[in-house]
C-alpha cells in the first residue's frame, strides 16, 4: 500500500533520485547540489508518496497557502504511474491549503495531457522572467 507524509524529511540524494526515476530529472537541475538543497529547503509544503520505504513520488510546492499555491514539481516513478499517486498527491496538497487558493503550474511536455484530465485549466496568460 501507498502511503504519504507531509514534509517528511527528504535528503539532496533521494529527492535526486525520485526526479531521476519519475523522468523530470531532464527537466530539473538535479546536476546542482545547491540549487536542490534550496529547493529542498525553502519549499513550503513537500509531499511523498511511499511503498515500505522507498519513495516513489513526490510533489514540491511554494505557497502563501491561502491566495496561491505554484506546484513546483510532480513526479512519481516510472514503475509506479498510472496508479493514481500523481492524482493523491496533489490531493492532499489541495487539502493542506486553503478552500480557494489556487494552484499553479507549468506543465512538462510529457504532462500537457494529464493536468486537463484531473481537472485544471489552461491559462492564456502566463509568463516567465529567466
Ligand atoms: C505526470 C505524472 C506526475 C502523473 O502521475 P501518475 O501517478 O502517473 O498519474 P495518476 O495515476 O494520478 O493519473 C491520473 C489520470 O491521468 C492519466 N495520466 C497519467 N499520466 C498522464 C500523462 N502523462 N498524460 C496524460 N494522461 C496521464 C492517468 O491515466 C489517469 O487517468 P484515469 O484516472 O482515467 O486512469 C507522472 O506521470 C510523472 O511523474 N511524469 C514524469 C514527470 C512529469 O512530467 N511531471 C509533471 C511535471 S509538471
Amino acid at each position: 500500500m501507498i502511503k504519504y507524509k507531509i514534509n517528511p524529511e527528504i535528503s539532496v540524494e533521494d529527492f535526486i533520485d525520485i526526479l531521476n526515476r519519475s523522468g523530470l530529472g531532464e527537466r530539473r537541475p538535479v546536476d546542482d547540489k545547491e540549487i536542490i538543497n534550496g529547493m529542498l529547503e525553502y519549499a513550503d509544503i513537500i509531499i511523498a508518496a511511499y511503498n515500505n520505504d522507498k519513495t516513489v513520488g513526490i510533489a514540491r510546492a511554494v505557497t502563501d497557502y491561502h491566495y496561491c499555491c505554484y506546484l513546483s514539481d510532480l513526479a512519481v516513478d516510472k514503475e509506479y504511474q498510472h496508479q493514481g499517486i500523481g492524482k493523491a498527491l496533489i490531493s492532499k496538497l489541495k487539502k493542506s491549503l486553503h478552500k480557494n487558493c489556487k494552484i499553479i503550474l507549468l506543465s512538462a511536455p510529457a504532462a500537457t495531457e494529464y493536468y486537463p484530465k484531473i481537472g485544471f485549466e489552461k491559462h492564456n496568460s502566463a509568463w516567465i522572467l529567466k
